[in-house]
């Protein structure tokens, strides 16, 4: 049966959204070019590689996508009240596990209570206290990687940072780190899998990230710092402490949201700079620029490129209808190229204002981490700017075989000292 809206795109011009193959090219930002333009709320029918073999809306213009991530009570993150698995991804994760205790899959009255709860250790004037060490860390890693000549721009500097940033924020010991970053990338990489399918690898690292998550936590209960596992371990909420499996989800969630998406941003938008001649030397000439050059990288890579909601109740959205308990998906990377908002939109433009961008989302569950985001993302550039005088990419990039983080796997670059 085709749901599809009236006009709407046929099925041959838009492809599998659900083949994971489809993004190692690249985010196909033509097949959403057309969704915009003829189906804007379009029903993208099961294929093979559809989890459960259950169609799922597309949502793909800017106005349509705001509209629903502020609209938590017909949208919700959770999704077990009307169906049995839920959450944020297309593929249904089971009440009980993340839908209703991850932060980012709980809907009101919950959500606004844990969000308050791990606010405080990400708030602006907290994170300004650690602008000056990110900055001496960022100096360390971009020397480290002139020093090399030749380097994959993607571990040695894209990813460093927010690592040891959320190491930090997370109060883990920075020698620890790395295996955090195996654990994350094995437990959100699809290299060797189809959505909803675990391997042996990806079982193993979800349970060894766990139960340092355990083992971490009891140390916080027994002697807790300023961190936010230490947050997590003792707060309470309407006065019970957080269960066992709320506080794993917070380090699970921070974890992934802190260490896979910034990377992301800080390596498509070196490569961004690699491929438009001249910009680089208008930042280095201009540093005004630095900021609207934030806000282009993000808008540019949308490196979180979709949220699923599920509808609680029969909607309509743009015209079309959509029941109760369907799965809905809201395409930030497609809102963040319409030309409706963005003048030229498939031109990165680090001279771009205004930049309503939604990288972040939008809504109740606009990105916690947007501030350390942003500060990663400026001094990793500022150390760039200062150390690089040129680079190129000398190898073939590889991305990430994803439709929920848009990225890069590997990006051989040269840097030239300044
Ligand atoms: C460039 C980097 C980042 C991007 C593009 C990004 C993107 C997003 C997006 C799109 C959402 C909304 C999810 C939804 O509506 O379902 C979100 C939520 C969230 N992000 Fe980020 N994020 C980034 C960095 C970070 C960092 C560094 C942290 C933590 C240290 C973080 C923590 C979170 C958390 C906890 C939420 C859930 C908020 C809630 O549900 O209330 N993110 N992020």
């Amino acid at each position: 049966m085709s749901r599809s809206a009236p006009g709407a795109a046929p099925e041959s011009v838009v492809p599998d959204l659900t083949d994971l193959d489809l993004f190692v090219r690249g985010f196909p930002y033509d097949a959403f070019a057309r969704l915009r333009e003829q189906a804007p709320v379009w029903w993208h029918e099961p294929t093979a590689h559809t989890p459960a073999g259950e169609g799922f809306w597309v949502v793909s213009r800017y106005r349509d996508v705001v509209g629903a991530g502020g609209d938590t009570a017909t949208f919700s993150s959770d999704g077990t009240a009307v169906r049995d698995g839920g959450g944020t991804l297309i593929e249904d994760l089971p009440a009980g596990l993340a839908p209703g205790h991850m932060l980012n899959m709980t809907d009101p009255p919950r959500h606004p209570k844990l969000r308050r709860l791990l606010h405080a250790s990400v708030a602006p004037r907290v994170l300004a206290r650690i602008e000056d060490d990110l900055r001496e860390r960022a100096v360390r890693i971009v020397d480290a990687a002139v020093a090399k000549g030749e380097c994959d721009f993607l571990l040695d500097v894209a990813a460093e940072l927010p690592l040891q940033a959320v190491a930090q924020l997370l109060g883990v010991p920075q020698q620890d780190r790395h295996r955090l970053f195996e654990w994350a990338t094995a437990t959100l990489d699809y290299a060797d899998r189809d959505l909803g399918e675990v391997t042996e690898l990806s079982r193993r690292a979800l349970s060894e990230m766990q139960d340092y998550g355990r083992a971490l936590l009891e140390r916080k209960r027994a002697d807790p710092g300023d961190d936010l596992m230490s947050v997590a371990a003792t707060a309470t909420i309407d006065d019970e402490p957080l269960a066992d499996l709320d506080q794993r989800m917070v380090f699970s969630l921070l974890l992934a949201a802190g260490s896979e998406t910034t990377r992301n941003a800080i390596a498509g938008g070196m490569l961004a700079f690699a491929e438009c001649t001249g910009i680089w030397e208008d930042l280095h000439a201009d540093r005004t620029l630095l900021a609207p050059a934030v806000e282009e990288i993000l808008r540019w890579t949308s490196p979180t490129p979709y949220n699923r909601r599920t509808a609680t109740a029969d909607v309509e959205l743009a015209g079309v209808r959509i029941r109760a308990g369907e799965k809905v998906t809201l395409w930030w990377a497609s809102a963040n190229r319409d030309a409706a908002v963005f003048p030229d939109p498939d031109t990165f433009d680090i001279r771009r204002t205004p930049n309503p961008h939604v990288a972040f989302g939008r809504g109740p569950h606009f990105c916690l981490g947007s501030v350390l985001a942003r500060m990663e993302i400026r001094v990793v550039l500022e150390a760039l700017l200062d150390r690089v005088a040129g680079f190129e990419v000398v190898g073939p990039v590889e991305r990430v075989r994803s439709n929920k983080h848009t990225g890069i796997r590997r990006l051989p670059m040269r840097l030239e000292p300044r």
